[in-house]
């Protein structure tokens, strides 16, 4: 019989409730057929509650995959589900989603689902960072999408070349991600472009912890309407970094994300480490940033290991005309260590906020960043913010320009 639920405390910050093992009920096998075997697994965890792939199997799915309305559903994933290169097939069927133009592969959705086994999603990405460099429209899927998703576990599984983000949330609650591997790698000269590691909107209560992210855009990212979400134990490599934002983008839409935790994170060969950004400009949207800690960054060759961008996309002067309306405040930045790539010379933090005290009680302890020698001494920026914490005097005085 089902043991429904168990309750995990994720980081102690807040209790998920997460799938328990089946110890009953219907328990099925699917294995290759050789032909698609897409069909085949989605019916087997319709009907059955739990389904084993096999540690020697590799499925071959070649017809995307819905497994929404799930209710108590464990998958054993020991072996690999593949999905194919057929472009033409993926371009036409991948499940659209309107945030952000998006197409998925696979959509996983529904209540108490356990996935784990320490096999591994491949994404077939290549024949997508290939076509990508001289389509930019091309339209790619996500590897896996959880849509409308309560209570779920995914842990320790390899996610591989995802032709674009590796995992989407939307619209999910109470979801943990542990022990995941991601590697979106191109082994040609066209770069795995836009594989981040995880995009989550319009959920709450979201762990993602003790995992290794070999990517080409933010290792996770937290869109509009993020809240209650942790994001710890994390070795970034090749990366855009934790990221809030990009939010307030859209005309007459209010983006929120409130209580983020990022804490023991590795950030290495990125573009960002630690990083805010909300668009200002005429016709953006509005927002709020709120309760956000960062700690225990260490970092290697990042273009800006610790940055807050209140402007993205304007210029100061047009910044100054048409401000962010996305308030950021109570947010923490401490314990950063590391050596930026020199990209920015000599700056290693930067702040800028947007005008008229849109920035609030920003915190900052125990920052330890470093250019490269060659760069010579750190040197911090900022603009229009009140900074506290030990090592506000680092960024010197900038709440009056
Ligand atoms: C790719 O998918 C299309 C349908 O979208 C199909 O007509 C074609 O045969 C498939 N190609 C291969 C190699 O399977
Ligand atoms: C580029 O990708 C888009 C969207 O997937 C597709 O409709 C279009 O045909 C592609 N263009 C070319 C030149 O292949
Ligand atoms: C993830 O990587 C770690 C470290 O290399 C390894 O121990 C673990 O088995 C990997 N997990 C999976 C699911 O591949
Ligand atoms: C990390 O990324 C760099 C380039 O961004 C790459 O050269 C290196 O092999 C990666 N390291 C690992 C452990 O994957
Ligand atoms: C975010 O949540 C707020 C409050 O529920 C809502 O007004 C807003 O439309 C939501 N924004 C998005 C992008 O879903
Ligand atoms: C801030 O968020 C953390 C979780 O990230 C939570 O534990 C804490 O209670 C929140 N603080 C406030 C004042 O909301
Ligand atoms: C943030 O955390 C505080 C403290 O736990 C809680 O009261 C508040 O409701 C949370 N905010 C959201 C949007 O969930
Ligand atoms: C700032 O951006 C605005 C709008 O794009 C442009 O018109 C203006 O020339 C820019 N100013 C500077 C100093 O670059
Ligand atoms: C400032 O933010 C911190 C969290 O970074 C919070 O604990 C504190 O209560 C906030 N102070 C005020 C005055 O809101
Ligand atoms: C900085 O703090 C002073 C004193 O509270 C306040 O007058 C000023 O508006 C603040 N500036 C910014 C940019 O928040």
């Amino acid at each position: 019989m089902h043991i429904p639920f168990l309750t995990a405390l994720v980081g102690g910050l807040f209790s998920a409730r997460t799938a328990a093992q089946n110890t009953g009920g219907v328990s099925c096998t699917v294995t290759a057929s050789g032909g698609d075997d897409g069909p085949t697994f989605v019916d087997a965890v319709q009907r059955c509650d739990s389904v084993t792939i096999p540690r020697e199997t590799t499925l071959s799915i070649a017809t995307r995959m819905d497994m929404t309305g799930l209710k108590n559903k464990n998958i054993d994933l020991l072996g690999t589900v593949k999905f194919t290169s057929n472009m033409t097939y993926w371009m036409n069927n991948g499940f659209p989603f309107e945030f952000q133009d998006q197409i998925t592969f696979w959509i996983v959705g529904g209540e108490n689902i356990l996935i784990n086994g320490g096999g591994t999603i491949d994404g077939s990405g290549q024949v997508w960072y290939d076509a990508f460099a001289t389509n930019s429209t091309l339209l790619r899927p996500i590897l896996l999408t959880l849509y409308q998703a309560t209570d779920v576990v995914v842990k320790n599984i390899a996610m591989i070349n995802s032709p674009e983000w590796t995992n989407f949330v939307n619209e999910g609650k109470n979801v943990v991600y542990d022990g995941i591997n991601i590697s979106a790698v191109s082994t040609s000269n066209n770069l795995a472009k836009n594989t981040d590691g995880w995009d989550i909107y319009r959920s709450d209560s979201i762990a993602i912890i003790n995992s290794n992210i070999n990517n080409g855009d933010d290792c996770v990212s937290l869109k509009p309407n993020s809240t209650n979400i942790i994001a710890s134990d994390l070795y970034c490599n090749g990366s855009h970094g934790i990221s809030v934002g990009s939010l307030g983008q859209y005309a007459g839409v209010y983006d929120i994300v409130e209580n983020f935790t990022s804490t023991n994170v590795q950030m290495y060969n990125a573009q960002n480490g630690a990083r805010i950004k909300a668009f200002a400009g005429p016709g953006v949207g509005g927002g709020i940033v709120k309760n956000i800690s960062f700690s225990f960054f260490t970092e290697g060759n990042v273009d800006n290991p610790l940055i807050v961008d209140q402007c993205y996309m304007t210029n100061a002067t047009e910044c100054t005309a048409y401000p962010s309306n996305v308030y950021i405040q109570d947010v923490t930045f401490a314990n950063f260590k590391g050596t930026s790539s020199g990209k920015k010379n000599s700056v290693v933090a930067s702040l800028a906020c947007s005008p008229d005290s849109r920035c609030n009680n920003i915190t900052v302890n125990d920052i330890f960043l470093e250019p490269p020698s060659a760069d010579g001494k750190a040197t911090y920026s900022c603009q229009n913010v009140n900074i506290t914490g030990n090592a506000a005097n680092l960024f010197g005085d900038c709440a009056t320009t």
